[in-house]
């Protein structure tokens, strides 16, 4: 058994050197342990160095899906994750299609740590919380503020997830303290220390209140889900965070106030939201890989910046409907009714949507269901909210979400329901007249797709006359009935 050590629990660089020198030497996985500095051999450990390369093996590849994989499940401190990847290069070497394999047990096991490993990811990117501590030598000769903060990662995700807090707090001086390592950034140069304990955390400040007044401000009652905000924001974290105080209370006053505001219907646009200020717009999606599952596109779309309409809304509406329907409509945004409840299609335009599904002998719940925009635009006017048409920036900058909706539920027919839903799947702007009546094959997404065009079910209900109106019933029924025979 040969050893090779590696200089710290997520040192990828040294596990591929190390692998990539055991592979050349013809060691197979019995033949190979690997061993973090400091934290002792195994029983079996072999300090010798690696055999020479042999002639007679061929230099290794792998296939492109393989280092990126191989970079994440380092990090997972499952202590058989060195050994896991190096089975699996070495097995690689023979069967170049073994990460396509799903049911393979090595295969099946990396893609687990995998997942483990990015949701640890989201999780700091979500709850690392800087305090305050002092002041600090610019590069300048002046002083500069600097930020301390506590986190507990269940992996070695620090040094993997640094980069985006460089990005993100690009001018502040930083620290980032784990028990499992720490990050520090002085405004021009990460580096990385060992782990500390939790005595070494700053202790509250005058931050603490900023983050519990600006997430009273941002609670709304009715977003809240209990169940879905503990796993997305598990009680391990709690802790750390400032606002954590304020959430029983919020939790216990939630259900009152979701009341105060449905009651309210027309809905009272909030105070101080016709005056002009300025509203945060972060212009960034998340990592795509960190939206595996439908249920992580809804918890990271709640979070959603991207484009002002966030502001206004109540909350972020994603799609509804079986996670893998054959069939998805696609209609504008949500209305009033949708934005209150957080659910696509429940207002009038849903009504008729569903009045014509069962009419055709069809069960509106085998249907996904989502929108183009994800956010309600509405005008507030005197006690209503007037929905308003997203613009064509809109629709193209919010078809990130779709596009993985679309992705994750894999359909084989969209159907879209008016011209913002066929500006969304196309990134062209059609009339719907001239669309309508067939199947139009979409490639732009990298599976085949078929977009049925139809008109939005409220273009129905503004139709003054009863008998145009049946008329336009008729055409979307004969529209939907097409769609769904495909
Ligand atoms: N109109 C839409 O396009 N979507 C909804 O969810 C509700 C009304």
């Amino acid at each position: 058994m040969h050893t090779i050590t590696l200089n710290a629990p997520d040192d990828f660089e040294g596990w591929r050197a190390g692998a990539k020198a055991a592979l050349l030497a013809g060691l197979g996985p019995e033949d190979v342990l690997f061993a973090v500095e400091g934290q002792g051999g195994g029983l079996f450990a072999d300090k010798s160095p690696l055999p020479p390369p042999n002639p007679a093996v061929k230099p290794p590849t792998v296939p492109k899906d393989f280092i990126p994989l191989a970079n994440l499940t380092v990090c997972h401190s499952d202590p058989e994750r060195f050994a896991l990847l190096y089975r699996l290069l070495h097995r690689l070497q023979g069967d170049r299609t073994l990460l396509k394999q799903r049911a393979d047990a090595d295969t099946h096991r990396i893609n687990i740590l995998a997942k483990e490993v990015r949701r640890d990811l989201h999780k700091m990117k979500a709850f690392v919380r800087f305090r305050k501590t002092g002041e600090v030598a610019a590069p300048d000769g002046g002083v500069t503020e600097q930020f301390v903060s506590w986190f507990e990662p269940t992996h070695y995700t620090v040094r993997y997830g640094s980069g985006f807090f460089v990005r993100r707090f690009a001018s502040m001086h930083w620290s980032i303290l784990t028990p499992k390592g720490c990050a520090h950034w002085d405004g021009e140069n990460l580096t990385f220390s060992e782990a500390v304990p939790k005595s070494e955390a700053p202790a509250d400040d005058a931050l603490e209140d900023y983050w519990k007044s600006y997430y009273a401000a941002i609670f709304n009652p009715a977003r809240l889900k209990t169940q879905a905000m503990q796993s997305e924001m598990p009680k391990k974290y709690w802790h750390n965070l400032p606002e954590a105080a304020l959430i029983p209370d919020l939790i216990e006053k939630a259900r009152e106030r979701e009341n105060a505001m449905i009651e309210a219907d027309p809905t009272t646009p909030r105070e101080g939201m016709m005056r002009h200020r300025e509203v945060v717009v972060e212009e960034t999606f998340p990592d795509r890989d960190t939206i595996e599952t439908l249920e992580d596109l809804r918890a990271s779309l709640k979070g959603c910046r991207a484009c002002p309409l966030w502001e206004p809304a109540t909350q972020a509406v994603p799609g509804k409907g079986p996670a893998h329907a054959p069939i998805m409509f696609v209609g504008e945004q949500p209305g009033d009714k949708e934005d209150l409840a957080g659910e696509p299609f429940i207002g009038p335009a849903g009504q008729v949507l569903r009045g014509v599904l069962s009419e055709i002998g069809h069960d509106p719940d085998n249907i996904y269901v989502t929108n183009a925009v994800k956010h309600f635009k509405f005008e507030p006017r005197g006690k209503r909210r007037l929905h308003k048409n997203p613009t064509v920036k809109e629709i193209d900058h919010c078809k990130w979400w779709l596009n993985r909706e679309i992705e994750l539920v894999q359909p084989r027919v969209v159907v879209a329901l008016g011209g913002s839903a066929v500006r969304a799947l196309t990134g062209k702007s059609g009339t719907i007249k001239a669309l309508r009546g067939g199947a139009h094959p979409l490639t732009h997404l990298d599976r085949a797709l078929s977009m049925v065009v139809t008109n939005h079910p409220s273009y129905i209900l503004r139709i003054p006359e009863t008998d145009r109106a049946e008329q336009a019933r008729q055409g979307l029924m004969d529209d939907l009935r097409f769609a769904l025979s495909l």
